[in-house]
């Protein structure tokens, strides 16, 4: 499985603001959606394009357009954040949702929103979710998209830790990962450590 972690001072910047305790949701949310932007630029560098010809003003030229829009599936409800930027960079993408709660019995977790394509071959999916802590939730939806088909799944997340990491690339499922870092590890409570805290309630408050 490749795992590309993206070394850019725009990206440490962002990251850095989004760590600071200090800022608010507000200053959170930008920090996001911008690191989001330059995180999606460097997972799709490799994306299928086609060569075209068009004229500008001057003379005729080639030009250059997506041959195969990916689906983008934000995984809630923290991958909220990230949809936004990535859709911008790539408006001709799809959208796709994933909720993910873990079940009170089975301590597995459970997709209560699950609205997908029924048939993804042939597609690239970019799966948006800010934090890789165990991967627990992040390999179910993997799981789900890899059964309807795909084959070529890019997860773009602000930070992993080397647990969730491990426990994608065991899975054997056809994943890339990008990410702004990857950290020292995973507390007792299964927070990242340094990490940012969660991802959810810093963007969205505590209820
Ligand atoms: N989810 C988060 O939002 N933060 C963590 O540190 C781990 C999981």
């Amino acid at each position: 499985m490749d795992v590309h972690v993206v070394e850019h001072p725009l990206a440490a910047a962002r990251l850095t603001v989004m760590r600071d305790e200090r800022s608010d949701s507000v200053v959170f949310r930008a920090a996001l959606h911008e690191l989001t932007t330059l995180l999606v630029y460097e997972a799709t560098r490799d994306i299928d394009a086609e060569r075209f010809e068009i004229r500008t003003p001057v003379a005729a030229t080639t030009g250059v357009r997506l041959a195969n829009p990916p689906l983008l599936v934000p995984v809630l409800r923290a991958g909220l954040g990230m949809a936004d930027a990535a859709h911008r960079l790539l408006p001709e993408a799809t959208m796709g949702f994933v909720g993910l709660a873990r079940d009170e019995e089975t301590h597995e977790p459970r997709a209560y929103m699950e609205s997908l394509p029924e048939d993804l071959t042939g597609r690239r999916v970019v799966v948006l979710d800010p934090m890789v802590a165990t991967g627990g939730s992040l390999l179910r939806c993997c799981e789900m998209i890899a059964e309807r088909g795909c084959t070529d799944i890019s997860v773009v997340c602000v930070l992993a830790a080397p647990e969730g990491i491990r426990k994608l690339e065991e899975s054997g499922l056809p994943l890339t990962v990008t990410t702004a870092s990857v950290d020292e590890g995973l507390n007792e409570a299964a927070y990242i450590v340094p990490g940012l805290g969660d991802a959810g309630d810093r963007q969205f408050g505590h209820y």
